[in-house]
């Protein structure tokens, strides 16, 4: 999982910001079937020319939210955008999606189609009184809502998601609901202090 910082605010402002995110996405290539690389639309065009020989574009996701607070004048921006790359030979897991009577079906042979989840995920911004409990005071925090579908698609129990700018943890909050593994890092230690928190890892663990 990659959502990296918006090029300002922790993490500084890099000239080379396309370049440095492209050579970050290729070392991540070489350790991960599935990749997703998150960004505002605008930013996150520029990297479907630069995906990793390896891997692929699976999708292009939309995560849509209504309730952007915004007050500038004109268009109220109300989407990211994540890209999923994977290699040709991952496996996806549509099948995690299936609710019980279709589950049913499966088993007897029935199910006609496998009916994957849509590209576009609609959850709320974590503002105001909403997700009070979820907030976590990081300014970028994404809603676990968001990243559930997306480990649901690419992982089974017991594997390993690796977010290298975790942020607020958000990955691994949903790793640890969804029986699965997570390595976390962030260049702030404020930040990892929150996710020390959110996760309750004690000070010696993290
Ligand atoms: C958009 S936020 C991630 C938010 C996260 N997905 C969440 O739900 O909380 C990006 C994070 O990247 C971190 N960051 C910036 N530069 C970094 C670097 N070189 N190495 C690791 N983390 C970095 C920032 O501190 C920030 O927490």
């Amino acid at each position: 999982m990659l959502d990296p910082w918006y090029n300002k605010g922790v993490g500084g402002v890099r000239a080379d910001y396309i370049e440095y995110i492209t050579s970050i996405l290729e070392e991540l290539a070489e350790i991960s079937d599935h990749i997703y690389l998150w960004g505002f639309p605008e930013v996150l065009a520029r990297f479907v020319e630069r995906i990793p020989r390896s891997h692929q574009l699976t999708a292009w996701l939309t995560w849509y939210y209504k309730n952007n607070p915004s007050v500038i004048r004109g268009w109220r921006s109300a989407q990211n955008a994540c890209l999923h790359l994977s290699t040709p030979s991952s496996k996806l897991y549509p099948e995690h999606f299936l609710n019980s009577a279709q589950l049913e079906l499966k088993a007897k042979g029935k199910l006609r189609y496998m009916p994957g989840p849509t590209s576009v995920i609609e959850s709320p911004l974590l503002v105001g009184f909403v997700g009070r409990k979820e907030q976590t005071g990081h300014p970028a925090q994404k809603p676990q809502a968001v990243y559930e579908p997306l480990i649901k698609m690419s992982t089974k129990q017991g594997d390993l998601v690796f977010d290298p700018m975790c942020g607020s943890g958000t990955t691994g909050a949903v790793c640890r609901l969804m029986g699965r593994n997570a390595v976390l890092a962030d260049i702030s230690d404020e930040y990892v202090e929150i996710v020390r928190k959110r996760l309750m890892i004690s000070p010696e663990n993290a």
